[in-house]
């Protein structure tokens, strides 16, 4: 093992130099703006299908019901068509980032990067333009492929260029993005809601701004310098290494990205490397880490909270409002993320999310189950109750699970399976929320209250995972987190030597296991 030990190793954080520098915070905040895109979406679907314009054009059924049907108010957008407009997305993105992993694999991430909002961009314009339903859901498979190759590429560059000292706060910029653009299709969705007829439009069509502002930007950011050296231009990575850290003292850390790179390449087919035994303890986490985070029940909230706050008899303009209420304290919560995560770590961070999450769950479903019925709307008092908890639920998650689950995947797989692991984390999550997406108001509907029990129950499950399971990955740069965590953790520990790497393979992971 003499032969590949590196230099430097005992004093990480003097050895890895790197300060803030303006290219690289450009850089950052350039590429998180393809959370834009994915937050835009999750935010303008609810109030959009709660538009009369929209469901006269559209839907003309669910239309009906809602002016005429003297209907159970749980049930009242209970349709399958009307859920099929908001998860298709979903499925398109889903499969896509198969492609797009296959993308930052050969090409690069900038590129996947700069593809992701072309695609968005023509979905924008063939929603805008749509005529028919068909139109409209075209429109929206091509939307769902720009957000599954943003939501591929975006969060591995982010982890890749940062320092690792802050590649938790760099990383949560994606998050970050993605509650902003919640918020501004919030704000959009209410003034919409008051143009009659084709106020839809209009909140469909400015999805077009994070496109654009994405693809002329990131003309301005690099490449990655693990992409490039694992492309085999070890100098322009050297180069772009010593640009975004402002130094020319880099070596340390770029002979670590080289020898991760060299015991990449030592991998005949990286694809089929994530079905070792070695990968499974990332394999599990990253996809786990999806399935939890959407059955936190969040999307039920976001999507949904104008359609659910009407539901319980808000009118339509304070249910949007109330809603944007929601998506303030949700950003809030991702910029104290941001600022926490490096310090207090991940795993504190998630505990706390689950124990104010589970609380908050529970207790709208007390008070629904308690004050709510069938026909009548809340009383004042009980639905500023559900819009508390709402509030306290969101924030719990927007520090905890909403940035997380995509940063810890971005982070803990190794270079020859980073790109293919992570994405089938990130195709997790969009199937994870295609399936809340495309029943949570059927839920609504059968279970009543009890949807907000089922989804304490699964918080209070994700919870006991992670404090058994979850290992610490705060302050380890992600080259070596095979010989420091998973060679190390209790558990995780009996799937690393499965025999799949080779010996010099080894020999490169193990120089870091101090
Ligand atoms: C999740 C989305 C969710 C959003 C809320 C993201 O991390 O993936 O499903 O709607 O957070 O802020």
């Amino acid at each position: 093992m003499g032969g590949f030990v590196i230099t430097g190793v005992p004093d990480r954080q003097t050895k890895f130099e790197g300060k803030i520098t303006f290219y690289l915070v450009i850089c950052a905040v350039i590429a998180a703006t393809g959370g834009l895109m994915f937050g835009y979406d999750i935010g303008i679907s609810g109030g959009v299908t709660s538009m009369d314009g929209f469901l006269l054009k559209f839907f003309p059924s669910v239309y009906y019901k809602k002016k005429h049907a003297k209907e159970d108010n749980y049930c009242k957008y209970d349709d399958h068509k009307l859920q099929l407009f908001t998860s298709s997305l979903y499925l398109a993105a889903l499969v896509s980032c198969f492609f797009a992993s296959a993308m930052c694999q050969r090409f690069g991430r900038k590129i996947t990067i700069q593809i992701s909002s072309v695609f968005f961009f023509i979905g924008v314009i063939l929603n805008v333009r749509a005529g028919d339903l068909h139109m409209l859901i075209a429109g929206r498979i091509l939307l769902g492929i720009g957000v599954g190759f943003a939501n591929q590429a975006v969060p591995l560059f982010l982890s890749e260029i940062a320092p690792f000292h802050i590649r938790g706060g760099l990383n949560i910029l994606f998050q970050l993005n993605i509650t902003i653009g919640i918020l501004v299709a919030n704000i959009v969705n209410y003034y919409a809601s008051k143009v009659p007829l084709n106020g839809w439009k209009f909140s469909l069509g400015l999805a077009g701004v994070p496109a654009l502002i994405l693809c002329i930007g990131s003309f301005l950011i690099t490449e990655t310098p693990t992409s490039l050296i694992q492309h085999g231009r070890s100098a322009d990575g050297l180069e772009v290494l010593k640009r975004i850290r402002g130094t020319h003292n880099v070596e340390a850390e770029f002979q670590e990205i080289l020898q991760a790179s060299e015991a990449a390449s030592l991998v005949e087919r990286p694809f089929m490397s994530i079905f070792h035994r070695s990968s499974f303890p990332q394999l599990v986490i990253g996809s786990l880490l999806q399935f939890f985070q959407q059955f936190t029940g969040i999307n039920a909230i976001m999507f949904y909270a104008p359609v659910l706050f009407e539901a319980i008899g808000f009118k339509s303009n304070a249910s949007l409002l109330s809603s944007v209420t929601i998506g303030i304290v949700n950003l809030i919560g991702s910029v104290i993320s941001l600022l926490a995560v490096d310090k207090v770590g991940r795993k504190l961070l998630l505990l706390e999310g689950c124990l104010q999450m589970f609380l908050s769950m529970a207790a709208i479903g007390a008070v629904l189950v308690t004050n709510g019925q069938q026909n009548q709307p809340l009383d004042n008092d009980s639905a500023m109750g559900v819009v508390m908890f709402a509030a306290l639920f969101v924030s719990g998650f927007a520090w905890s699970w909403g940035p997380l689950a995509w940063l810890i995947p971005s982070e803990i797989f190794p270079l020859e399976t980073r790109t293919a692991g992570y994405a089938v984390a990130v195709s997790s999550n969009m199937l994870f929320t295609f399936v809340i997406a495309q029943i949570y108001l059927s839920m609504l509907c059968r279970m009543r209250a009890g949807v907000f029990f089922f989804f304490s129950m699964w918080i209070a499950i994700m919870g006991i995972f992670v404090a058994v399971f979850l290992p610490e990955t705060k302050n380890i740069p992600m080259d070596e987190m095979v010989a420091r965590v998973w060679k190390k953790h209790w558990y995780w520990k009996r799937y690393m030597d499965d025999g799949s790497r080779s010996l010099k393979m080894e020999a490169l992971y193990d120089a870091y296991s101090y």
